[in-house]
């Protein structure tokens, strides 16, 4: 099946029916989580992998009792940064020079530069940059999961502050910015299964500029 074949099969799931999904394919999903583009490459979020029941039970009801919180397979929780701050920036920084096996000028320059206005902004400002970058890779498991055949729900619709106190992100300096159930869909429970597909059209999404 062709990648678009695959975004066309896979849907927002409504219902999903408790199946496991092998640990082989979620390794992969978190992969192309992992390799997604970010700003500047500091990948400033975590991805949280839920499989404990107690724990997806206690967020759902903060999660208006999606039914797709508790019956998926495994629940991600993209937690983003909740501020730049030297450390970390340093970190990403340091991880590419130890990786590359050398430092380049003009990326030092470049790190100087974000260390002098990132750590300085507002730390609301900061997260939501960051929360940005965290759905670039939350975008890449969605299109990923559809390649290997397994569901998801990409959901925000959640009690973020309640979401932080259950997995204890603050503490960790996080905040959770999005979630993806993902397992496998209930085609008898779920209205949207079978529903046509509704998007804008190529004209009304895109401009060419020639
Ligand atoms: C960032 C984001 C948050 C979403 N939050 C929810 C949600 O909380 N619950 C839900 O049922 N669907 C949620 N959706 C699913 C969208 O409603 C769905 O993707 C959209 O209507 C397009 O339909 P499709 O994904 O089935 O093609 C969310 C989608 C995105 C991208």
């Amino acid at each position: 099946m062709e990648l678009l074949d695959k975004l066309n099969w896979r849907y927002a799931a409504k219902a999903m029916n408790g199946e496991k999904v092998s640990e082989e394919k979620i390794a992969k999903i978190i992969e192309a989580a992992r390799l997604a583009p970010t700003s500047s490459g500091l990948q400033p979020f975590e991805i949280i992998i839920i499989k404990n029941k107690a724990i997806k039970e206690a967020i759902k009801p903060v999660a208006w009792n999606q039914s797709v919180i508790t019956d998926c397979s495994h629940l991600l929780v993209f937690a983003a940064w909740d501020t730049y701050t030297e450390e970390r920036i340093n970190k990403m920084f340091d991880l590419t020079n130890e990786v590359r096996g050398f430092k380049n000028e003009g990326w030092e320059a470049y790190r100087q530069m974000l260390l002098g206005s990132y750590p300085q902004k507002d730390a609301e400002e900061n997260f939501n940059h960051a929360a940005k970058q965290a759905y670039i890779s939350f975008s890449a498991a969605i299109i990923a999961a559809a390649y290997e055949g397994v569901d998801t729900t990409p959901l925000e619709g959640f009690d973020a502050d309640a979401v932080d106190k259950i997995l204890e992100l603050r503490e960790k300096g996080l905040r959770s910015a999005v979630m993806l159930p993902i397992g496998y869909r209930n085609t008898d429970k779920d209205w949207l299964v079978n529903l046509t597909k509704v998007r804008k059209s190529t004209e009304d999404l895109v401009t060419v500029i020639e």
